[in-house]
């Protein structure tokens, strides 16, 4: 008559040795999941930077892009490096602001603003676009790149959403 009294013991330690693994796998869950997505995020990211105060709004006459230049730290993924670029920035009669940047789309190549024929060219393939960034000639198959702007307390800021 011992035997069964064994076998309820036993099935009691194997009760509770198996509520233990489903605890310790909870846990595991638990800690495990928010670890792996503390190391896979970064590489999940898009790269991102802050607004980037670039002119003074009073120091920028109409008509008359002015070329700057900025710098941001550029993540990708765990890696992080520094970038600088080149943009033009445009007041225009209306008191409208945007940016462009200098890269042809053609190529690449850096283009210039011209402020006698009032047109950005580019040197490498003879691209032409107007001072909204528009192709006015050559072979560029589209317009320059747009950056986003915001004006705060006479700066201006861009925003390179292309990063
Ligand atoms: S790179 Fe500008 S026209 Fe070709």
């Amino acid at each position: 008559m011992e035997l069964p009294e064994a076998n309820e013991t036993l099935s009691r330690r194997r009760f509770f040795v198996n509520g233990i693994k489903v605890v310790a796998g909870l846990l595991g869950l638990g800690l495990g999941i928010p670890l792996v997505g503390f190391f896979i995020a970064p590489a999940l990211k898009k790269e991102q930077h802050d607004w980037i105060a670039i002119a003074d709004l009073n120091l920028m006459n109409a008509g008359e892009p002015a070329k700057v230049t900025y710098q941001y730290t550029r993540r990708d993924g765990w890696k992080t490096a520094e970038t600088r670029k080149t943009a033009f920035v445009v007041k225009h009669a209306d008191g409208k602001i945007t940016a462009l940047t200098n890269k042809c789309t053609h190529l690449g190549c850096g283009v210039e603003w011209n402020a006698s024929s009032k047109q950005f060219t580019c040197p490498c393939h003879g691209g032409v676009f107007d001072i909204q960034g528009n192709v006015t000639a050559g072979p560029p198959p589209k317009p320059l790149t747009r950056l986003m702007v915001k004006v705060e307390v006479n700066k201006i800021f861009i925003k390179d959403a292309q990063q």
